[in-house]
């Protein structure tokens, strides 16, 4: 019987450190204030994780392993010179390394939800490689397994339990990776980002589900080797299955979804590894990414399991139903806004994803200042889904330092719009539409909104009256009598702004 090696005090307790870092990460993370430290603590952890995971391994010079036998019913002992040594996983982590570095560098704000899909595919491809590996070979990976001697040579039957972690744990990596290539696809616009429905969808993804199950169950038990393998490709085929009725307008919380499961396919083998950093790494992104599910759909009035279930959002992002330009509206000049601006007694700006494409955020800070240094009281209205990510708004006004006392969210701010003078919408569309509110035709409906027309003025920048938001529909505002339309790329109109502001 072979016994599970025990673990080494020094190596719970850096893993330990480890997870604490983790939770104080996202305890970081919850603000914008403190959101650096954050991400330093949850890179000081993953720097501890990683080290000691390479130092419990080495050296790795000579392995027994037990290689399967051609029909996979057995595995058979081989002592073999471990081919690994420190140079090439220092070289792997090197790549990776720079591979990492330079695409954070070069990505646009603007593809950062496709980046976050792209890694999360990792992540689930991973899980499946170190689920195959750790199957292959069991011992090399301190599996409990039971080593039975047989004439000649004896073979390893990996436990019943350990099996269901891994049966587990690669079918939500395999779930993952293909989940995260398809919500790629669809961000990056290499895919439409309309839903595809096909016939019986319900019926074909709750069978292959069950069957997964079966098929683990099946693994676990016996000992032939092909329900393993079935596992992987089927659990391949649904997450392709399951993304792809899933429109683009709810990819970015299938995104935090599979972020979700990403966490629980590295904690499913965290537990086969019997590494406790994984299982808690794997359970902290598992939760927080349920919960930031949670918390995305409520804030756009879609409930779970419709996400799920999917076909909503048949347009694309930025794209689809045109605009009723035949109805009057008034336009507005740079001049006409900075005049209006500067008498205000409290102007409440509302950004949304075309400032994230425009990059106005600095020429913005600018305005508010020059808008304080006139008396003028400024706030920053953050609507949960304004851009295409969650917490979009807040980065890019942190990034130009606009302070975080004057950044409020939906709930803290609605109610002042009715006493205030003028509403700046930058970019936004769909997080000031009153159809949210009256509309149940609307695809919208429901979405709490900022209610901007309640502003004595609403300024809206955008570039035409033809263009959309994320959601395809026209928006009301534009024609009220209270508002003004600021056709221009939102940089140029706020730089325009500053200028003519004395
Ligand atoms: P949107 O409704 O997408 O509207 C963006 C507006 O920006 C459009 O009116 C567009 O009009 C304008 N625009 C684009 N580029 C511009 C530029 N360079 N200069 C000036 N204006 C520009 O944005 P929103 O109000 O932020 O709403 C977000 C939408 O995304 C919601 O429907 C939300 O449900 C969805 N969504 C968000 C998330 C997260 S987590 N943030 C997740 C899923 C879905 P023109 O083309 O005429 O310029």
């Amino acid at each position: 019987m072979h016994e599970a090696a025990p673990v080494n005090p020094w190596v719970a307790l850096a893993y330990l450190i480890a997870g604490v870092c983790f939770i104080l990460a996202l305890r970081g993370l919850s603000s914008p204030a403190t959101s650096r430290r954050g991400n330093r603590l949850g890179m000081v952890g993953m720097g501890i994780a990683v080290l000691t995971t390479i130092f419990t391994h080495l050296p790795l010079q000579e392995v027994t392993v037990f290689a399967p036998a051609a029909d996979y019913t057995y595995w058979m002992q081989l002592t073999l010179i471990d081919s690994v040594t420190f140079a090439e996983i220092l070289a792997a982590i090197a790549i990776g390394a720079v591979i990492g570095l330079t695409t954070a560098k070069r990505i646009a704000m603007t593809a950062m939800p496709q980046l976050v899909a792209a890694f999360h595919s990792l992540v689930g491809l991973a899980a499946v490689l170190v689920g195959v590996a750790a199957y292959l070979n069991p011992q090399a990976f301190g599996i409990s397994s039971m080593v039975i001697p047989m004439i000649g040579q004896p073979f390893a039957v990996i436990n019943p339990v350990s099996k269901v972690e891994m049966g587990l744990g690669v079918a939500i990596g395999a779930i993952t990776f293909s989940g995260s290539v398809i919500a790629f696809l669809k961000l990056n616009g290499s895919m439409s980002g309309k839903p595809i429905l096909l016939p019986g969808r319900h019926v074909i993804n709750l069978a292959t589900l069950a069957a997964i199950l079966f098929l683990v169950a099946q693994f676990a038990h016996g000992q032939e080797g092909w329900p393993f393998w079935a596992v992987v490709v089927l659990s391949f085929a649904i997450g392709f299955l399951l993304i792809i009725p899933i429109g683009g307008a709810d990819m970015p919380v299938v995104v935090s979804m599979l972020n979700s499961y990403s966490g629980w396919a590295a904690a499913a083998m965290g537990f086969t590894l019997g590494n406790t950093a994984m299982i808690v790494t794997g359970a902290l992104v598992g939760s927080s990414g349920a919960i930031l599910s949670y918390i995305m759909c409520r804030a756009m009035n879609r409930s779970f399991i419709s996400v799920i279930a999917g076909g909503f959002g048949a347009t694309d992002s930025g794209g689809g139903g045109a605009a009723a330009t035949d109805r009057p509206w008034k336009r507005g000049s740079a001049e006409d806004a900075a005049f209006l601006m500067q008498q205000a007694e409290q102007v409440i700006i509302v950004p949304g994803y075309g400032m994230a494409v425009a990059q106005a955020q600095h020429a913005l800070r600018e305005m508010g200042d020059k808008l304080k240094e006139h008396g003028v009281r400024v706030k920053y209205a953050i609507h949960p889904v304004a851009g295409r990510m969650p917490g979009h708004m807040n980065v890019l006004l942190a990034e130009a330092n606009v302070p975080y006392d004057d950044v409020f969210e939906l709930e803290d701010i609605n109610s002042e719009f009715a006493q205030t003078d003028v509403a700046f919408v930058i970019g936004a569309n769909d997080v000031t539409n009153p159809a949210a509110k009256t509309d149940k035709t609307s695809p919208i409906y429901g979405m709490p909104v900022l209610d901007v027309e309640k502003a004595k003025t609403v300024l809206f920048i955008k570039r035409s009256m033809g263009g959309v938001g994320y959601a395809g529909v026209d928006n009301e505002v534009f024609y009220r009598d209270n508002t003004m339309m600021l056709l221009a790329d939102a940089k140029k109109m706020v730089e325009e702004i500053v200028k003519a502001m004395d």
